[in-house]
């Protein structure tokens, strides 16, 4: 399958990893729908990328929104979810011996793992109206866990849990998928450069990006861009987790 003159659905693509996606299948020939819940940052995302870009409001938990998403990318051919947020930084104790906050731990798997399955079944379903293409598929949809699914570090437990389940969604997803010819990848990113990251503090962005083995850097949005576009042109890569982080290993904290 081929990005040109077909359209993807690119949720939290007003920043970040999914702003550099977008920005990437429009240069590709492709036209994007940006599905994200900051009105601001869409509005400034589309006037940047032009008229191939739309915005629609939504929020990935929700499904009235992400229906509407999909209506406004029909004929749907490709999707690269990115919406997510950060962890609490929670320990299961805090330092006064004080347990972990229910209501916080649920937040954080609500947007990064229900949010995801609510992405994917709804715009699965519409992707399964496709016919199919020479190579056989009738689309292509990447998920975003992080190398946290399987590296968290102290008081990550909640991301890295929403995480690993979205890695652990991904073979099931394919699987469940085989039958409509729906590939379904996801990618882990390592540190990337987006604003998510910018909220840490320098020394300790500096500190991330000297632990990265090679090259040592933080990654560019455009890197995941690149394997996002690669992971949905590729007709064998199918039910695959990869990790995008310069051989980084974060240690426990
Ligand atoms: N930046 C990193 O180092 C890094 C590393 C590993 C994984 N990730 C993952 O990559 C994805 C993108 O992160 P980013 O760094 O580009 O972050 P970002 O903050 O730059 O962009 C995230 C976008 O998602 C949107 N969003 C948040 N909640 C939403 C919701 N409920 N519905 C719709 N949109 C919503 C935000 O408005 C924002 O535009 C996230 O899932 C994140 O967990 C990022």
């Amino acid at each position: 399958m081929h990005i040109d003159g077909s359209t993807a659905l690119v949720t939290g693509g007003a920043s970040g990893l999914g702003l550099a996606t977008a920005r990437r299948i429009i240069g590709l020939g492709g036209r994007a729908v940006i599905a994200d819940i900051s009105e601001e940052l869409g509005a400034k995302a589309v006037a940047d990328l032009g008229e191939a870009a739309r915005f629609v409001r939504a929020d990935v938990t929700d499904e009235a929104s992400i229906e509407a998403a999909v209506d406004a990318a029909s004929p749907l051919r490709f999707v690269v979810h990115c919406a997510g947020r950060g962890g609490d930084r929670a320990r299961i104790l805090g330092k006064d011996g004080s347990p972990g906050d229910l209501a916080t731990f649920a937040e954080v798997v609500r947007v990064n793992l229900i949010g995801t399955y609510n992405v994917l079944c709804l715009a699965a379903s519409r992707i399964a109206e496709n016919d199919t293409l020479d190579d056989g598929d009738r689309g292509a949809i990447v998920l975003t866990a992080s190398v946290a699914a399987f590296d968290g570090q102290i008081g990550q437990t909640s991301y890295s849990a929403s995480k690993a389940a979205v890695h652990g969604m991904t073979l099931v997803a394919a699987r469940d998928l085989a039958s409509r010819q729906i590939r379904v990848n996801t990618i882990a990113p390592g540190v990337m450069d987006t604003p998510m990251l910018g909220r840490l503090r320098t020394d300790i962005r500096e500190g991330l990006a000297a632990a990265v083995p090679h090259p040592k850097r933080l990654g560019d949005p455009d890197d995941y861009a690149r394997l996002a576009v690669a992971m949905l042109e590729n007709p064998y890569l199918n039910g695959q987790t990869v990790r995008l982080d310069g051989a980084i290993r974060m240690g426990p904290r």
